[in-house]
Formats: C-alpha cells, structure tokens, sequence
C-alpha cells in the first residue's frame, strides 16, 4: 500500500519523478485480471466489428486527441500550452490523484485547492470566491466517471478568462450514446489504460474556443522505453495465456534476468540506493517517460481494437450487481445510490472509515479493490493554499475511499463471492 501523505515529502516526488517503475505485474508476480489497470490478452488484440458510434470515438481520439503515454502528460502539456495572459494560479480539488497537481507544479504554476465535500460534490460557492484574474484553470475531476457539473461556476470563469479542464481520467467514455466524455467548451483529459488493456495511453481533447500554444512539451518517446513497454504487453499476453509452457519458459527467463541485473547492481556501488527511497519510488511513480508523446505499437493496437461498447456495458452491470448486492448491508456504504445512464464507471466506491483497518485483509482474501486518493500531494499540507475546512473532508476521503472493482472482465459470481468476504471481514 501507498504510505501516509506525511511520510511524502517535496524530494521524495522528485526521486519519485527519477526513479519510478512501472505498476504492471513483472512476469513472475501472480498475474490479477481484475487490477486497477486492466492487463492484456491476446485476445484483446484481435480485429472486431466495431459499431458506428465506437468508429466515431476512434475518430475524434485520432483527429483531435492529442495523445501521449498519461493522463499527466496530457496536463502537463496543457499548463505548459495555456497563453501567457492568462493567470498564474491553477485550481485544483482537495481530493485528487497527486499525478494532477504535479503537472502544473512543474509547469510553473501556483497551486490553490478547493473544497471538495464527504460526497465527491464541489463546493461551487468556495470555488466562485476563489476565481480571480490570476486564476488560469480551474481542473474539475470527473471522479469514478460520474458528471460534476461546473455550471456553477462557468459565468465566474468566463468572467475571469479562466478555462476549464474536466479530468476525465477516471473513464473516457460516456454512456446513452456511447461517446467521448467531455462537455462544450472545455478541455477533457483522459487516461485510456485505466479501462483499456493497453498499459499506457492518455490524451486530451480541447473543445474550447481558446487556442493552444501548439509548441509541444513533451519529449518523443524513447525507443528502449517502447520496447520495454511491448515486451511487458507480450509478456502479459502470455501469462494470460492457457499455455503452461510458454508461462514457465517466461518464469525462467525472468528469473535468469532478474538475476544478471542484481549481480551488476550489486558491483556498482553508483547504483545503490536506499531502502527508503526504493520503497516511496514503487508506490508513486512520476517519471519522465510517462510526459512521452505517442504510443508504443502495441499500446496503440490495443487501443484502437478495444471493444468500448461491451467494456461499458459490462462496467455498468458489474455496478448495478454491487448496488444491488450490498443495499441494505450496513458496514458497506456506497458513494453513489444510483448509476446514471450516462457513466461508464471506473469502480463501485464506498466509504470505509479506517479503511486501513481492513484494506490488507481484503487483499489477502483476494477481494479486487484499489484506493484512489490515499496519498495526497505535500502541498496540502500548505496552510495558505487550501482552508482548513477542506483538508479536514480531503483527509477523512484520503482515509475511507475504497474502490471495488468493476473490471470489464469481473463477472457477478465474482462479486457476489468477493462481496461475501469483505462482509465477514467487515463485520
Ligand atoms: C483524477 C486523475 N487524473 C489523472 C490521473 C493520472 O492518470 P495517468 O496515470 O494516466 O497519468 C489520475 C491517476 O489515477 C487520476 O486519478
């Protein structure tokens, strides 16, 4: 599990930002269909009949997305692009993903963070008084896939030139029709591999009337980052496989690896580093290759072939079966009562106080959940850029958010047994 945000400091992000490692399972490690990030298979690859609205969406992603490896390239590409007679100041929720405030620390601007309340709503009054003339953007996250309207505040942001970036990271994708998530005049932000087997694949998509600076601020991806890339997917793809064989022949061949590494590691005493620093970098990476332009080839085959109609619709039932399932249940308190036609949820959320209390049984008991926002970023802790009221709320989410997934590829068995366990171990 990630550590506490106090244990996360300014120098650790930048060893983070160095030193970080890929989340994927290397192919060793027990291989976990139902993670955060969905892992390919061959399968995935494979060509299909896609419907019109999904050839739709590829076409938009394809004409006016600008692609790169993360969503915090797509934000960092952003900040960096925004007119320079614009403000110096951008508004970021309380409650967040650290991977959304870096991008605009690194770009040189101020941070202020805004209220969000227990039930993920924004507090548009906070919002409203802190929109200034040094205000340049005001980031809205579009938590877990459900629509958080800005109408609220568009009248102060207009006002004050102030333009609006919809996180969209949680889910890309709209429901009832099937679209690209997003509304009018904003920009939206995606992050693709969060439901596409695709490892690595975020964007955005600016449908204001602003134009952006077109320099581009992200590096050309490299190609030994590529390869390494393809070969985690080939080696997803095998151990998703039914082949015994070709999994046991990848076993050795990792082990062989892993072993020549550790021997050269070992006799270079530049390379060594510390424990501490070894532990934070695996629990929050930001380096330099995720600001990479372009997909690596099989990301991007896995993109475009990714069957976006069946991924919502098996999305929202998995969401429904968890509502169905755990209404009337006291110890499971869902975030929301009801799914909207139009979300294509990334997760069924809950509040679970003291969530650290139990998050490492339900792990062990093989229950597929992950957190969202269990770090936030050091610069919360910044008496003059956040009220005290909204660090309260943002900690206590921090705390007792947990995520169960809704995996495309979770069946309700599945979750009718998962939820059986998290039951005993909660009451
Ligand atoms: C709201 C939000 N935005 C952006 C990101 C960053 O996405 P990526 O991993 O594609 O950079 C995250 C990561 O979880 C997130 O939760």
């Amino acid at each position: 599990m990630w550590g506490g945000m106090k244990a996360y400091t300014p120098q650790l992000l930048l060893v983070n930002i160095f030193r970080g490692t890929y989340l994927l399972p290397s192919a060793t490690q027990q291989v976990n269909k139902f993670m955060q990030h969905p892992q390919p298979e061959l399968s995935d690859i494979r060509k299909k009949n896609l419907s019109n609205d999904q050839r739709v969406i590829y076409e938009q992603i394809t004409q006016s997305a600008f692609i790169c490896q993360k969503a915090r390239g797509a934000l960092y590409q952003i900040f960096c692009s925004l007119d320079e007679t614009l403000g110096k100041t951008i508004l970021i929720p309380a409650f967040h993903c650290p991977t959304v405030v870096q991008p605009a620390v690194l770009a040189g601007y101020k941070i202020q963070f805004y209220k969000i309340n227990e039930d993920l709503s924004i507090d548009t009054d906070e919002v409203n008084n802190m929109i200034n003339a040094d205000t340049a953007a005001i980031v809205v996250i579009q938590y877990f896939g459900f629509s958080f309207k800005s109408d609220a505040f568009k009248e102060t942001a207009s006002i004050n030139n102030c333009i609006i970036i919809e996180d969209w990271s949680h889910s890309f994708l709209q429901t009832s029709p099937l679209r690209l998530a997003g509304s009018n005049n904003s920009i939206a932000t995606y992050s693709f591999w969060k439901i596409i087997p695709c490892v690595v694949g975020g964007g955005f998509i600016n449908r204001t009337s602003k134009i952006l600076n077109s320099t581009n601020y992200l590096k050309q991806s490299s190609t030994i980052e590529n390869i390494k890339i393809n070969k985690r997917i080939i080696e997803s793809f095998i151990n998703n496989s039914n082949s015994e064989t070709l999994k046991n022949a990848l076993a050795k061949f990792e082990s062989f690896r892993k072993k020549r590494v550790t021997n050269s590691v070992n006799s270079s005493d530049n390379e060594k580093i510390s424990p501490k620093e070894t532990i934070e970098a695996d629990h929050y990476p930001i380096e330099p290759s995720f600001f990479a332009k372009d997909l690596p080839l099989l990301s991007n085959a896995l993109l475009y072939r990714a069957d976006l109609e069946l991924i919502a619709r098996k999305r929202r039932e998995n969401f429904n079966t968890y509502l169905e399932l755990t209404s009337g249940i006291n110890l499971i308190t869902p975030y929301f009562s009801m799914l909207p036609d139009d979300v294509c949820p990334w997760a069924f959320p809950i509040v679970l106080e003291n969530r650290n209390q139990f998050d490492f049984k339900l792990r062990k008991e093989g229950v597929p959940f992950f957190t969202f926002g269990e770090q936030l970023h050091p610069l919360v802790s910044d008496i003059k850029l956040i009220s005290p009221e909204a660090r309260k709320i943002s900690q206590y989410l921090s705390n007792s958010t947990l995520c169960l997934s809704a995996h495309q590829k979770l069946n309700r068995q599945e979750i009718e047994i998962s939820l059986d366990k998290a039951k005993s171990i909660l009451g």
